[in-house]
């Protein structure tokens, strides 16, 4: 039998956060709230994809008659369902939807705006491996209606107010950050409420460890191309050569890195002439993941400057991503500095 005590839910942490600011009004603990809700709701779908699909229920119909859809339009069906009537949003922005998302006329609107990917490293998904959802708030800056506007969702990563992640992996984490430290949320699938596991996350100042895509290194830049040829010299003295761990789901890289150091990335590169600044998203993907390495006492990068300091201008643009512990990305830029110009 175990002793009883129950351990700090999620609803528990933030309502200690929020007795610390008294002019808090709630709202972004009944956001983090909503969070959490589609984040079980998600949870327990990637739980039993894999059966989902051997029992063939994930065709045209299921035997109800009903759409099957993709896990990662379920997935934004679901955030889209918990966030848009519950009063605390302008406007919002999702991966899976092209321009910026109003809520309904029927709902209240509120003091905030949300960027989210629904479902991260969804290639991972038919192949058992952990995928996530991450998501990035901003407080409404426009003033002449109760409505948002882009330019409510094209704020820089620094005006953040709060930002985290739900990894659905070997168990379903929330970890996330309002600006207080970093702390991660293991959800406890029993009773169904996240409790609180890894308090006040911390990234070490340097690891040894660096996660990319090297299948692209014909199309990086020098000047990242002789920094992986660098991280994979030997060197004892420095504890070269680094391991290579990269999963390809962004939520499950940035996790480990947070956790054991290191450095994630995904640099620009020339292999699609539309893409010249990498893969991943700057609003739903980049600022998100920048301010949790940051407040964890790490570095995000474009390999130039501070990825929060980026002035956005369009809801899905790009960013080279290079993020972890401050001594790992310090190097990475002098590399980029000293070869690419
Ligand atoms: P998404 O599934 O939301 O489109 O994001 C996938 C991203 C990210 O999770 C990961 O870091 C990256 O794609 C992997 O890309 P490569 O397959 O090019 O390595
Ligand atoms: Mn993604
Ligand atoms: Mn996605």
């Amino acid at each position: 039998m175990s002793s009883g005590k129950i351990g700090i839910t999620l609803t528990r942490h933030l309502f200690e956060e929020q007795r610390l600011h008294p002019a808090a009004t709630g709202e972004l603990t009944g956001i983090l709230n909503q969070i959490a809700l589609a984040a079980k709701v998600v949870s327990r779908e990637v739980n039993k994809a894999g059966l989902a699909e051997i029992l063939g229920l994930t065709g045209e119909e299921n035997v109800q008659g009903e759409q099957v859809r993709k896990l990662d339009v379920f997935a934004n069906d679901v955030f889209m369902a918990a966030f848009d009537h519950c009063g605390h949003f302008c406007i919002m922005a999702s991966e899976e939807v092209e321009g910026p998302i109003l809520i309904p006329e029927q709902f209240a609107k509120g003091h905030y705006c949300i960027a989210f990917d629904p479902l991260d490293g969804s290639s991972n998904i038919d192949v058992n491996v952990s995928i996530g959802t991450i998501f990035a708030i901003h407080k409404k800056i426009t003033v002449n209606s109760w409505d948002g506007t882009t330019a409510d969702l094209l704020q820089s990563g620094d005006s953040l107010v709060a930002a985290g992640y739900v990894i659905y992996g070997s168990s379903t984490m929330l970890v996330m950050s309002t600006g207080n430290g970093v702390h991660g949320f293991t959800l406890d699938p029993s009773v169904g409420e996240f409790l609180e596991s890894h308090p006040d996350i911390r990234i070490p100042p340097r690891g040894k460890t660096y996660s990319v895509n090297e299948g692209n290194y014909p199309y990086w830049s020098e000047g990242v191309r002789k920094y992986v040829n660098h991280v994979k010299q030997a060197d004892p003295a420095t504890g070269r050569p680094y391991s290579a761990r990269y999963i390809g789901s962004m939520v499950a890289d940035v996790h480990r890195t947070l956790l054991k150091g290191g450095l994630f990335m995904y640099p620009a590169d020339s292999k699609d002439p539309d893409k010249p600044n990498g893969k991943l998203r700057l609003l739903y993907e980049c600022n998100p993941m920048a301010y949790l390495v940051e407040h964890a006492g790490g570095a995000a990068s474009t390999g130039r400057g501070r990825i929060m300091a980026i002035a956005p201008t369009e809801l899905h643009q790009r960013a080279p991503f290079f993020a972890g512990s401050p001594e790992n990305v310090r190097e990475l830029e002098e590399f980029v500095a000293r070869y690419d110009g």
